[in-house]
């Protein structure tokens, strides 16, 4: 983990809403499904926000940013040649989950993209789906490779009508997948871990929590398993789905 002042190289809108940040980053290469906090110098708030690495190159690192309140809105209105402090890569990867890497589906919900969209740089395109479901229209897939992109949305804008954790299932007997690997919604993930129980497919998702200090510290982050409470900045952010107590509302 390092914590450096990192300028902002690109602000691109990916669609209403949502900023495509991408930073210099000279310091340690992150892993798919690890994340960031990240905190402009110049800031209203006190503490950074944590945001999932959604690509990276030697020496960038890229990020989805949704906007939801005043931190998300003060990340996204960075102008390129500002500086925001990274502290990271900071939590678990999806790699280090689970050892089989084939067959296997990759289910984003929202912005819960970002980490999936990272994890599929680490994997042989042919051996994984990419399912991706939105409110309406689509972002970020445009440099996404996969056996094959299967898309919903709740309006039909883009691909199927309908929402993507009742896509997947519709497959999941068939379609025999190793492992089923997702990020998005609370109710998504529910909805996708009870899916892959009845077929008993290893699941994997990534939590989201607020956060104060992202590094272990503060127990601001708990999440409830069969295990006791989880940290999710340090234990997470990604856990075995069967062992998350998902009746905890957050
Ligand atoms: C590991 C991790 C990875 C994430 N990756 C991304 C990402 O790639 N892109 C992205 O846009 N967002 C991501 N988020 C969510 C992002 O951190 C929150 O949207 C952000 O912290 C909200 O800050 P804010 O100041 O804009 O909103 P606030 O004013 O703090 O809150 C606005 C609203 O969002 C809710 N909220 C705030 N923080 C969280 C949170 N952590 N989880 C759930 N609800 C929250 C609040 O309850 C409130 O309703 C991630 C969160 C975690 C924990
Ligand atoms: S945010 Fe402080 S322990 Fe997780």
């Amino acid at each position: 983990m390092q914590s450096l002042f990192c300028e902002l190289l690109r602000n691109t809108p990916a669609v209403l809403g949502v900023q495509k940040l991408e930073f210099r980053w000279p310091g340690l290469s992150p892993r798919g499904g690890q994340f960031f906090m990240l905190r402009p110098e110049r800031t209203s708030r006190f503490l950074g926000r944590p945001i999932s690495v959604a690509g990276w190159d030697s020496s960038s690192v890229a990020f989805l940013v949704a906007v939801r309140g005043r931190g998300t809105a003060e990340l996204a209105a960075l102008q390129p040649g500002e500086k925001a402090e990274l502290i990271g890569p900071l939590g678990n990867t999806w790699r280090d989950m689970y050892p089989i890497h084939q067959n296997i589906a990759l289910v984003g919900g929202g912005i819960g993209i970002a980490p999936l969209l990272a994890f599929a740089t680490e994997l042989i395109p042919q051996t994984f789906d990419f399912y991706a479901g939105f409110k309406t229209g689509s972002f970020g897939l445009e440099g996404l490779k996969a056996r094959s992109l299967i898309l919903a949305s709740d309006d039909g804008s883009v691909g199927i009508c309908g929402r993507i954790p009742d896509v997947l299932e519709s497959v999941l007997e068939s379609a025999k997948y190793r492992g089923v690997y997702a990020c998005g919604p609370h109710i998504m993930l529910k909805t996708v871990a009870n899916a892959c129980k009845e077929y008993a497919i290893p699941c994997f998702v990534s939590l989201e929590r607020r956060m104060a200090c992202g590094v272990g510290a503060c127990l601001g982050c708990t999440v409830k398993t069969v295990r006791g409470n989880r940290r999710c900045c340090a234990d997470g952010p990604i856990f075995k789905a069967e062992e998350v107590i998902f009746d905890v509302w957050h």
